[in-house]
């Protein structure tokens, strides 16, 4: 009894390893590794676009231990998401049940656009380190190019300043990586042409209609690996603006080539990215989708696929963030 418990223990482990290692990592140009699908964790505007969606109950401390459970290893969050320490609660539970080690995660969180000032950004860190319960995480972004104070209130922090606070917090060794978010690419350009310390890691939105060419470009060019967010785009009718383009999920070239692989059009779409270079950060609480989106490392798109997805791109965005439009650095093009 004894001996064929152990062997079962061995086996599964063995599948588990196998699985875990089917997801492939990228390598960041400070030396270190990122894997190539994260979960996303933001839960975004509530219903009406009004509001954002109240963090009230604990389906993303849930989520994520499912993710865990799924073979995710890398996990994106934000102190401006408010789910840190449902985030750290999930982490918590999964090492001390033996399920992962603390190096086999990569926690990725972002400085809010409230802590720009030099001095602010290490105590930022802090806070969502104490919030997570960790002693470190793998990435730190600025995640706006923008300050403001917490009423608003917009202020002419240079992004060069906070780019010195985040050298800080990784030469304290609280952030192994650091990296930058919703930089264009005037604004990256400035920051690795006057800065010792090139980002590891740009994270913009990615999806069929904001393929972002030149800025995925730029960042081959100078080995920064590039995060996708929102990498649904407007798929699902729920989530789409009015005017946004074409294609939804059940687009029938979508299907079709869906149906080719066993897969569904969201792991098609996510499949894309990853062909092109791009680390997708997909978000579900939903079991069922959130353990579909990263079963995605077994199929490849052919040419004339690829081909048929890069012609969706029409530099639709789905985040604007038009209230910040008359800040000096907002990143986007204004309308
Ligand atoms: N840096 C930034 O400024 C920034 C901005 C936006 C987002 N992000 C990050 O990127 C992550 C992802 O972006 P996002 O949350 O905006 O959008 P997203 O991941 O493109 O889409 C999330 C939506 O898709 C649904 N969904 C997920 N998988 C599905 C599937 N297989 N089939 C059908 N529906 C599915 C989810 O529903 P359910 O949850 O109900 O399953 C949810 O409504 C965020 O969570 C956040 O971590 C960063
Ligand atoms: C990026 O930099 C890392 C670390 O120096 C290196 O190992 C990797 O090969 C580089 N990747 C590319 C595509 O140049
Ligand atoms: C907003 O906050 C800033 C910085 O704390 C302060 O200088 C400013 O007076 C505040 N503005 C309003 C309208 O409350
Ligand atoms: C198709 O995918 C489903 C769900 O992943 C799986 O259960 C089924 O066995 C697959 N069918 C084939 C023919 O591979």
């Amino acid at each position: 009894m004894a001996i064929a418990n152990i062997i079962i223990l061995y086996a599964l482990a063995f599948i588990h390893n196998a699985w875990c290692s089917g997801i492939p990592k990228i390598k960041l140009n400070d030396g270190r590794e990122i894997p190539s699908i994260g979960f996303g964790t933001w839960l975004g505007i509530a219903k009406g676009g009004q509001s954002l969606e109240p963090v009230v109950d604990d389906s993303v401390q849930k989520a994520v231990e499912w993710a865990i459970d799924a073979g995710y290893r890398h996990i994106d969050t934000a102190s401006i998401y408010d789910t840190e320490e449902q985030i750290g609660r999930a982490i918590k539970n999964k090492i001390d049940s033996g399920v992962v080690k603390r190096e086999d995660l990569f926690i990725a969180t972002k400085l809010w656009n409230d802590a720009h000032a030099r001095n602010e950004v290490v105590p930022a860190l802090r806070e969502s380190l104490r919030k997570m319960g960790l002693d470190y995480v793998d990435l730190f972004l600025i995640h706006w190019p923008l300050g403001h104070s917490t009423n608003m209130t917009f202020n002419n922090i240079d992004y060069l300043d906070t780019w010195q606070g985040m050298i800080e917090a990784r030469d304290l060794g609280l952030a192994k990586s650091i990296g930058v978010s919703n930089f264009n690419k005037e604004q990256l350009d400035r920051l690795v042409t006057s800065s010792k310390v090139v980002p590891a890691s740009l994270q913009i939105e990615v999806n069929l209609n904001l393929q972002q060419p030149a800025l995925r470009e730029y960042c081959k060019e100078k080995n920064i690996s590039v995060t996708g967010y929102t990498p649904f785009g407007s798929l699902f009718p729920n989530r789409a603006g009015p005017n946004a383009p074409p294609p939804r999920f059940n687009d029938p070239a979508l299907v079709e080539i869906a149906k080719k692989y066993n897969k569904s059009v969201p792991q098609v779409a996510l499949r894309y990215l990853v062909e092109l270079g791009v680390i997708p950060i997909p978000k579900s609480t939903t079991m069922a989708r959130l353990r579909q989106n990263i079963d995605i490392f077994d199929f490849e798109l052919s040419q004339a696929e690829r081909d048929l997805l890069k012609s969706y791109d029409r530099g639709y965005r789905s985040v604007e963030l038009k209230l910040w439009q008359q800040h000096p650095y907002y990143p986007f093009e204004k309308n």
